[in-house]
């Protein structure tokens, strides 16, 4: 097969190095890759949100599988695009993908099938989200309605702060047409726990739960990134909890889907925050998670490429997962100064001599004549597995020493959470 992948941080790197690992794969491309899936692939440098120009690449080079890493393709319909022209795709259709798209049709479908989430209101209008706010007490869970690269959720702890978030969001427009609605809702406490299903509409296989580090600082303190690192599985997420997250979560919303005729093929990311009350919906996602993709695969003994010929053709139901035990750790390396600006162009140095069961995922990185440079905000992920989560701290943290870039930054404390367990 040809396969192709979109996208070109950390996840489609991970993604890339796995679908390489299939005996079906013969070549893979990407589009646009970076300088760490340069080394394994064929990076074309098309932009990915022009799909007309995708398709054409698709036919030209006789691709029989495309992969689509970032939200954005998905929601403005590249599969059903792909689909028009008799090319095979994994992932959700544009009318699926709107559960990450719109946070309002999300919430508004999960009310409807009754799955736990945190209470909320939708608001068209500025005057009525500030009156709804003059009649609740804080804390106050803004969210812009449509995508904003991860930056369209905003935490207030009084009503000034929340009046300053409905006039950004919804009056200056800071996220554009994604501040058109907004949604504001209860604000839940309990650890965060990301697990992702592939299914085929019907039936789903869920991947190893994963721990995300959103926080720039140690102790999850400061701004919010990306993603700083990321652990799975993570033990918060006992069989007995997943269980309860497939009966309450996963099977009503996919029933969900597929009763409003919009059945959902692809991976399903979801959000949980573990409350007092039960696990609970933070936020769908309509794609593979970063970085938390890049701790989940390394975990995966089953052939990605079979689990996504399952959800294209509906058969999940025959899929049995097969995961390999022990822990995988990833550590971001960032530019220093991100999430704010930084700088680029410095040589990554350190890379040539890793340990068995270290992977390198590049993201903000290129190569420059015969070097290797930064590239971006999130540089680099370091992947470690071990028998058990410590010796995969120890493992991730004695290789991330080695790797030497100006300016490098990294959180100390990726998996503190399991440690403490
Ligand atoms: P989202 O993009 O909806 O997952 O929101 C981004 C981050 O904001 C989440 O990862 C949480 O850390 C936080 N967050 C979102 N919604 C809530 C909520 N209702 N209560 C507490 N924290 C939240
Ligand atoms: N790691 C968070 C996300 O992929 O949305």
């Amino acid at each position: 097969m040809n396969v192709l992948v979109i996208g070109g941080g950390g996840r489609e790197h991970a993604l890339v190095w796995k679908i390489l690992q299939s005996p079906k794969v013969k070549k893979v491309y990407c589009i646009p890759g970076n300088g760490g899936i340069a080394q394994i692939a064929e990076c074309v440098d098309i932009d990915p949100d022009d799909t007309r120009v995708l398709v054409q690449f698709s036919k030209k080079r006789r691709i029989d599988l495309t992969v689509v890493g970032p939200e954005r393709p998905l929601t403005q319909g590249i599969v059903d695009r792909f689909q028009a022209n008799d090319l095979r795709i994994f992932g959700p259709n544009k009318a699926a993908a709107e559960i990450e798209g719109s946070k309002g049709y999300a919430k508004n479908l999960l009310a409807k099938y009754r799955v736990p989430t945190a209470d909320y209101r939708l608001f068209t209008e500025a005057d009525e989200a500030i009156r709804y706010i003059h009649k609740k007490d804080p804390p106050f869970v803004l969210k812009a309605d449509g995508l904003a690269a991860g930056k369209g959720v905003l935490i207030c702890t009084s009503r000034g702060e929340a009046f300053e978030g409905i006039e950004s969001i919804m009056k200056k427009r800071v996220f554009g047409e994604a501040g058109r609605r907004l949604v504001i809702e209860e604000y839940m406490k309990g650890e965060e726990v990301s697990v992702l299903a592939i299914t085929d509409g019907e039936d789903f296989v869920t991947l190893p739960a994963a721990q995300d580090h959103k926080a720039i600082f140690e102790g999850d303190k400061g701004p919010n990134t990306g993603g700083m690192g990321a652990y799975a599985p993570a033990p918060v997420m006992t069989e007995k909890l997943l269980k309860t997250v497939s009966e309450k979560i996963l099977i009503p919303t996919i029933r969900g889907l597929m009763a409003e005729g919009r059945p959902y093929r692809g991976v399903l990311y979801a959000g949980l925050m573990m409350t007092a009350g039960g696990p609970k919906v933070l936020e769908f996602n309509c794609r593979f998670g970063d970085p938390e993709t890049q701790a989940i695969l390394p975990l995966l003994k089953t052939d990605l490429v079979d689990l996504m010929m399952a959800s294209i053709e509906g058969q999940v139901k025959d899929v049995h997962l097969q995961i390999r035990g022990g822990t995988a750790v990833c550590v971001v390396m960032a530019s220093g100064g991100y999430p704010g600006s930084y700088e680029k162009g410095k040589s990554i140095a350190g890379l040539e001599e890793m340990e068995k069961d270290i992977i390198v995922f590049h993201a903000g990185t290129k190569t420059k004549g015969k070097s290797l440079v930064t590239s971006g905000g999130r540089v680099l992920g370091v992947t470690a597995v071990g028998r058990t989560i410590q010796s995969a701290i120890k493992k991730v943290y004695r290789s991330v020493g080695r790797i030497t870039f100006d300016g490098a930054y990294y959180r100390r404390d990726i998996a503190h959470r399991a440690l403490k367990r």
